[in-house]
């Protein structure tokens, strides 16, 4: 069951820093929607692929999205549903990915490349996430940033990130002053919290306040060695059995349904205007999951 948001939207997810948890966050923010009811489409646009393994497939065994940005080929035909998370497609990526510069012709606009492919999915779908690769000159991720309206910044909570971040931010900045006006900063999401670190967690806090008042996300992501597990086996926390017991699969509910009130909200959201969601019913996993029900049904 779709709901009936009138055209998706699409959320690059980014970092030029590798391995904080983009992969991660956009398997399990596009299941966790799913699980709600949405309709979820991940395009891989890494060559490193890592959507496509944390989702259980084998990188090399599909045409995925070097076909969807180098033919004529259309996200119908080359998007996965089978063994997927509930309400989630992808189209997959492989190594090869890492040519696309020689496969495309000189003479076509590569900031543009995801026009097509976007056009259709956000018939589709309800949420389009764009999981890009640590390189922020790579073709595919220049692209995912000039053609998104989302920005969703992934990082770990490490004393060096502070100094990332306000790198992360410029370059958000840059895109938005040359390319893309349309960019927003969906939000900061912070992954892997060690739940001791209480002061590296404030200055954090403070960095994103004072960078992008109002652009913090309530829900943390803590550490949790259940994560790496589920994706060595290629699936996500939602296809456990009993999920809504795994403190971190319910916070992932929780940030995506902060996601959604923004998204659904974006001009009182940019403006600053917006008042978070009420989590405050919310006090076990399983109230959680009729929170995310009752939002659910709201917004029907
Ligand atoms: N909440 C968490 N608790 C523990 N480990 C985590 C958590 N979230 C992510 N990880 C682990 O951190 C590692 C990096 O995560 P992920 O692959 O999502 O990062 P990435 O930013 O996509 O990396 P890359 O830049 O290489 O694409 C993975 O091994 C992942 O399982
Ligand atoms: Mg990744």
């Amino acid at each position: 069951m779709a709901h009936s948001t009138n055209r998706g939207v699409v959320i690059a997810v980014g970092n030029q820093k590798g391995g904080v948890g983009k992969s991660t966050n956009t398997v399990h923010l596009a299941a966790a929607l799913g699980q709600r009811g949405f309709q979820c489409l991940i395009l891989d646009l890494d060559p490193a692929a890592g959507s496509t393994k944390h989702l259980g497939i084998h990188a090399d065994s599909f045409a995925g999205t070097l076909e969807l940005l180098t033919t004529d080929e259309s996200v119908e035909t080359l998007a996965i549903s089978e063994k997927m998370p509930t309400g989630v497609h992808v189209v997959p990526s492989r190594p090869q990915l890492s040519e696309i510069d020689t496969l495309v012709s000189k003479y076509v606009d590569r900031t543009r490349i995801l026009d097509r492919a976007i056009a259709e999915a956000r018939a589709k779908y309800d949420f389009v996430f764009l999981d890009t690769g640590p390189a922020a000159a790579f073709t595919t991720t220049v692209a995912a940033y000039s053609s998104a309206e989302w920005f969703l910044l992934s990082a770990f909570p490490h004393p060096l990130s502070l100094g990332g971040l306000t790198e992360a931010f410029n370059d958000i900045a840059d895109v938005r002053k040359h390319r893309n006006p349309e960019l927003e900063i969906l939000g900061v999401v912070f992954t892997s919290v060690d739940a001791r670190a209480t002061r590296l967690r404030t200055q954090l806090e403070n960095v994103v306040n004072e960078a992008l008042p109002g652009r913090r996300f309530q829900t943390w992501i803590s550490q949790a060695v259940i994560v790496p597990d589920v994706s060595g086996q290629g699936r996500t926390l939602f296809q456990l059995p009993r999920f809504e017991t795994i403190p971190v699969a319910c916070q992932y509910l929780r940030l995506s349904i902060e996601l959604e009130h923004r998204v659904r909200h974006r001009a009182a959201f940019i403006a600053g205007a917006l008042a978070p969601p009420n989590f405050d019913a919310a006090r076990n996993p399983s109230e959680l999951q009729s929170v995310a029900a009752a939002a659910c049904a709201v917004n029907q």
